[in-house]
């Protein structure tokens, strides 16, 4: 193996992966661009209104909430006791799959019908039938909000293809489902985006939370914007910044999105999310591979097999901090029986996670700085960015990355903005919301 050309070629993926301050800048500014208005036809980002505005903080009661948006879904039982606080009584989490795990609610295959009546069935098993359950839904996927508790889906994300659910309105097909399971007595009040939960959550305790944002299996951002147009009144906006297309991409982005189920679209998410990084990684190396600068006599089998790389295994790649790279080595050898690998090889597989995740990173906190700017031209107020998703929870170094990014532009005026992990505020959001539609 040729030690300098090896280096060469990660050096030279540095060089297109890492954005420079004034990449940063020129993205912002696109991104802002946008956000006015100013691309028209070109126009990426859907900028939906939600006809909601922050919470009061005193909102209060108890809530079923269904958080739905990623392979799993979440049931809740949320009490909302006021001034920031709330408390989880039960919470049970569930995949998209039959039970035998061959029927997958997620696919071409299924129904709406079938998705809703599944996700009905588990409320079922939660309830009881004297009582009365006010519901908050968390539909984190791309919707067109007729008010606060009805909502069209636009077209799904994420890889998600359930026939039968894009262009209906979705509270209806779940209050049908809740119908034939003779559930009367569960009642939709509110459907929200996962951005806005996380949003709401945070503003319940901290009134310069003014920007949400999930950095999860899927990605998306939305904001509290000042002076909407036609209330001319604050309202919150869904951006659906995953699907913002004015970035700088490479390579393996455009061979990851022509593979993808709806290619041209969602161009930021499949380069940020944890639904795509893992695949990213996976194109790298495997490209480096396949010009035999890696494991030339050994060649591992997630070559050939597409989205074999998850995001877990990124992390896992990434908090290997031991000098050997033992438990790189271990992956290697446990998934893809490859049983020698050298340090050189190793630390090249750690290399490429990290220059994936840190652009990650680095095209979320160029959109937050489009945002600001929008918002807050002259940073005069603190704001909070409140941000969900395992991604930003437990990626290494990813949340410390986003955060040095804007501390790198922002410089004395960086401590004007705060990252807050907001946890599980996808869910507590829906109950916020449903709490402030009820009392509309
Ligand atoms: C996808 C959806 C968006 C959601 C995000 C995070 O981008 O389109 O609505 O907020 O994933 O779950």
């Amino acid at each position: 193996m040729n030690r300098g050309t090896l280096h060469e070629q990660l050096k030279n993926l540095e060089m297109i992966f890492l954005l420079s301050k004034t990449d940063l800048s020129d993205l912002a500014m696109k991104f802002h661009e946008e956000m006015k208005g100013e691309a028209s036809r070109n126009n990426s980002l859907k900028m939906l209104p939600t006809y909601l505005s922050a919470p009061t903080g005193h909102e209060t009661g108890s809530f079923l909430t269904i958080d739905f948006g990623g392979t799993n879904i979440r049931l809740q039982f949320v009490v909302l006791l006021g001034e920031g606080h709330y408390e989880i009584i039960k919470s049970c989490s569930f995949p998209l799959k039959s039970p035998s795990g061959l029927y997958d609610y997620t696919s071409k295959g299924s129904s709406a019908e079938d998705l809703f009546y599944f996700i009905a069935a588990h409320i079922a098993e939660m309830v009881e039938a004297e009582n009365i359950y006010p519901l908050g839904h968390t539909f984190s996927f791309p919707c067109k909000q007729l008010e606060t508790n009805r909502a069209i889906l636009i077209n799904w994300s994420k890889e998600f293809k359930t026939s039968g659910v894009e262009g209906h309105e979705i509270t209806g097909l779940l209050e049908k489902a809740l119908a034939q399971k003779d559930l009367q007595n569960v009642k939709p009040v509110a459907i929200i985006n996962d951005t806005t939960g996380t949003l709401l959550a945070a503003s319940y305790a901290s009134p310069s939370a003014d920007i949400g944002s999930i950095c999860g299996t899927g990605h998306n951002t939305c904001y509290i914007e000042p002076e909407e147009p036609s209330t001319g009144r604050p309202m919150i906006i869904n951006l659906e910044s995953g699907n913002f297309n004015k970035i700088p991409s490479t390579p393996y982005d455009h061979c990851l999105d022509q593979a993808s189920e709806r290619p041209g679209e969602q161009i930021l998410e499949k380069a940020v999310s944890g639904r795509y990084i893992g695949e990213i990684v996976r194109l790298v190396t495997s490209d480096l591979i396949q010009q035999k600068f890696l494991f030339i006599d050994n060649v591992p089998g997630f070559v050939d097999i597409p989205n074999s790389i998850k995001a877990e295994d990124v992390t896992d790649i990434l908090e290997d901090n031991t000098l050997s790279l033992s438990r790189i080595s271990d992956w290697l050898k446990f998934n893809w029986e490859i049983d020698h690998s050298s340090l050189e090889e190793r630390c090249a597989l750690k290399t490429i996670a990290s220059l994936v995740t840190m652009r990650s990173a680095q095209l979320i906190a160029g959109t937050y700085i489009g945002i600001l700017h929008h918002i807050d031209p002259l940073l005069l107020s603190e704001h909070v960015i409140a941000v969900d998703g395992a991604l930003f929870e437990k990626m290494p170094h990813y949340a410390n990355r986003i955060q040095t990014t804007l501390d790198e532009i922002y410089l004395d005026n960086s401590n004007k903005v705060t990252l807050r992990f907001t946890k599980d505020g996808s869910g507590i959001g829906a109950a916020i919301a449903a709490a402030i539609c009820i009392s509309k």
